[in-house]
């Protein structure tokens, strides 16, 4: 079959990766795609929420399958853009509809459902522009550390952590007074939860669902979670603390009441759910849902697993996922990111890259280009380092090892991934 996917991170050079490794794929398109992608499959210069190119592109080519990276097109929705349109309505597209990836889209509509599900999530409370006095007197109720949240997508940027009253007030004002435009016209302002935090994914067609390898990942830039908060440095899988039984419990509680309120609700989700949980005390609580996988959880959970994750997303458009085999390699994976230095704040781009292959690991290119047929760095994260090793320690050496063979100029790596742990 012929599978297009949409993206151009580090996350999709894995989501490629896996798929290119399928014996049912024939052809693999990546819109647009990095020049890690191309090693696996074909760029397309398409960009990710150009719909109307990509279904022109998916008619033309008489491609089979979409498989979608990054929220952005999902809560643009893509999905019911493809139902919509005849000439490619038959075509999968593997991804919640408009109305599954709000879950991601709108904090407030989250910590409702939440609450309709009885899945266990911090206290809140939401607020508009006409409510700023009393988000500021319910602040005043709450215990510092102060948690708000900008209600819409802020490209990881809209939730702050402060400690003290006056200035979450101050915030609160600017918030709502459209810091972040649109997305912050109402803000979720919410109990701070404190514990370790992990990742859990799900496959879904909306009915059965597969739970993939739980990862943690690393945002803060610098080591012992330091510096500011950046796209992610790393990740690590399995996770130690997510034993069978913790797991369970996310399963009993978390996963089978999302999966089932949301068929209850009538939306529609045949894709990846991604919770982002926090273990408070034992108890597993969501600190955020998205509807995609992460990134740069998804460059050692494609590690992890073992099964065709093409007979997956089948399993997923034909609505019989519970007939699919999945399987994980019992290997721990951990990531190492490299970056530009001086990311997250600005950062130069267009340095050559070299040493780009290392042996007994897989690199992941993130933010790469090819100019003049040479690879130069072109984002903030650059290229990721992925090593299987029989523990997380050789995992991590494997990858730290990778990382340093890796050569561009102003390169910077966090040598603790997974070191919490
Ligand atoms: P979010 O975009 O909702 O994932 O929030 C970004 C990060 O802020 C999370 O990964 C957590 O580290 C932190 N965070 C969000 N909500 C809370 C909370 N209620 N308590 C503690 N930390 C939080
Ligand atoms: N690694 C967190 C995210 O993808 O949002």
């Amino acid at each position: 079959m012929k599978i297009l996917l949409l993206g151009s991170g580090g996350r999709e050079h894995a989501l490629a990766w896996k798929i290119a490794q399928s014996p049912k794929v024939e052809q693999l398109y990546i819109a647009p795609g990095n020049a890690g992608t191309r090693l696996v499959g074909e760029n397309v210069a398409i960009k990710a929420d150009d719909f109307d190119a990509i279904a022109a592109f998916v008619k033309a080519q008489q491609v089979d399958m979409v498989v979608v990276g990054p929220e952005d097109p999902l809560v643009k929705g893509i999905y019911d853009y493809f139902l919509e349109h005849p000439e490619v309505s038959h075509v999968p597209v593997i991804g919640p509809s408009k109305a599954g990836a709000v879950l991601e889209g709108s904090k407030d509509f989250a910590k409702a459902f939440m609450k309709r599900h009885g899945i266990p999530t911090a206290a809140y409370q939401t607020f508009d522009g006409t409510q700023v006095e009393e988000g500021c007197r319910f602040l005043e109720t709450l215990k510092a550390p102060y948690v708000l949240k900008a209600d819409g997508l802020c490209a990881g940027k809209g939730v702050l952590i402060i400690d003290s009253l006056e200035e979450a007030q101050r915030e609160l004002r600017e918030m709502l007074g459209g810091m972040f435009g649109n997305a912050s016209s109402r803000v979720v302002i919410e109990e701070f939860l404190s514990g370790i935090e992990c990742s859990v994914f799900v496959l879904t067609d909306g009915k059965n669902y597969k739970i993939l390898p739980e990862a943690k990942d690393y945002k803060r830039i610098g080591e012992g979670d330091t510096g500011l908060n950046t796209g992610g440095m790393g990740s690590v899988s399995p996770v130690p603390f997510a034993t069978p039984e913790w797991m369970a419990r996310v399963e009993r509680e978390i996963i089978a009441p999302t999966v089932n309120g949301l068929r209850e609700e009538g939306i529609v989700y045949k894709g990846f759910i991604f919770f982002g949980l926090i273990n408070c005390d034992g108890q597993p609580k969501v600190i955020e849902y998205n509807c995609r996988m992460g990134d740069p959880e998804t460059e050692s959970v494609m590690l992890r697993l073992q099964s065709d994750i093409v007979d997956l997303f089948e399993g997923v458009a034909e609505g019989n996922l519970d007939e699919r085999q999945i399987a994980f390699d019992p290997r721990a994976a951990v990531c190492v990111m490299c970056v530009s230095g001086g990311y997250p704040q600005a950062y130069e781009k267009g340095f050559p890259i070299t040493h780009a292959e290392v042996e007994g690991s897989v690199v992941f290119h993130a933010g790469t280009a090819l100019r003049d047929g040479e690879l130069v760095t072109a984002g903030g994260r650059v290229i990721a380092v992925s090593s299987y090793g029989k523990d997380k320690a050789e995992a991590l050496a494997k990858s730290m090892a990778g990382a340093q063979q890796i050569q561009f100029e102003k390169k910077y790596f966090r040598r603790d991934i997974g070191q919490d742990l």
